[in-house]
């Protein structure tokens, strides 16, 4: 059995979808799920699943070194094969990066639009494409090795809300594949 452990932030669309297709299936468990915010839905989600969730809410800890330090230490106790990083927006410092064999979801097709307002700045560029990246996480925010990618074309008078859908949509195919693929 290949442990996993997932980190989210909002929603949980992405920790839904492994939790939904991969979860208990092929050899594949969510062992624990983490939340750095108190609020988010995805607490429920993974509840509902019967996963182990634990808040480690970052305004409790005085520094990111503090705050990543209790992340590792929660993952540790449980040895995840893989840690995925799904809707966690938190920058990670090498205490985390240097301790914990992890991959990102990011919603663009890096190394553009790396941090905050991605899709929104994708959309606003004159690129012709958009998509998804998945990568292996290091100390470099959204820097480290690409494991695939996924693209479609951004069509002329395409909206906003078309754009961000079809992200929504391949980011979690890509984020599926790239954890078979790496395990
Ligand atoms: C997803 O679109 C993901 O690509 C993005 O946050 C969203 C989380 O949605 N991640 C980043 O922007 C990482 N910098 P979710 O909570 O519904 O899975």
């Amino acid at each position: 059995m290949k442990k996993l452990a997932v980190l989210f932030s909002g929603t949980g669309t992405n920790l839904a979808y492994i939790l939904k297709h991969l979860h208990k299936q092929n050899g594949y468990e969510v062992v624990l799920a983490i939340s750095n915010n108190p609020d988010a839905k995805g607490i429920k989600i993974a509840q509902d699943y019967g996963v182990d969730v634990k808040i480690i809410d970052n305004k409790n800890y005085s520094s990111r070194e503090d705050f990543d330090q209790q992340l590792v230490q929660s993952l540790n106790k449980v040895s995840p094969d893989l840690t995925i990083l799904a809707g966690f927006m938190r920058i990670l410092t090498v205490i985390f990066t240097d301790n914990i064999k992890s991959i990102n979801l990011h919603p663009s097709l890096l190394p553009k639009y790396k941090g905050i307002k991605a899709i929104e700045r994708s959309y606003a560029s004159d690129d012709k494409i958009g998509g998804v990246s998945v990568h292996w996480v290091n100390s470099e925010l959204d820097g480290g090795e690409i494991i695939l990618q996924k693209s479609f074309e951004k069509y002329n008078g395409m909206s906003f809300n078309k754009f961000e859908e079809k992200i929504k949509i391949i980011e979690k195919e890509a984020l599926k594949e790239a954890i078979i693929k790496v395990l």
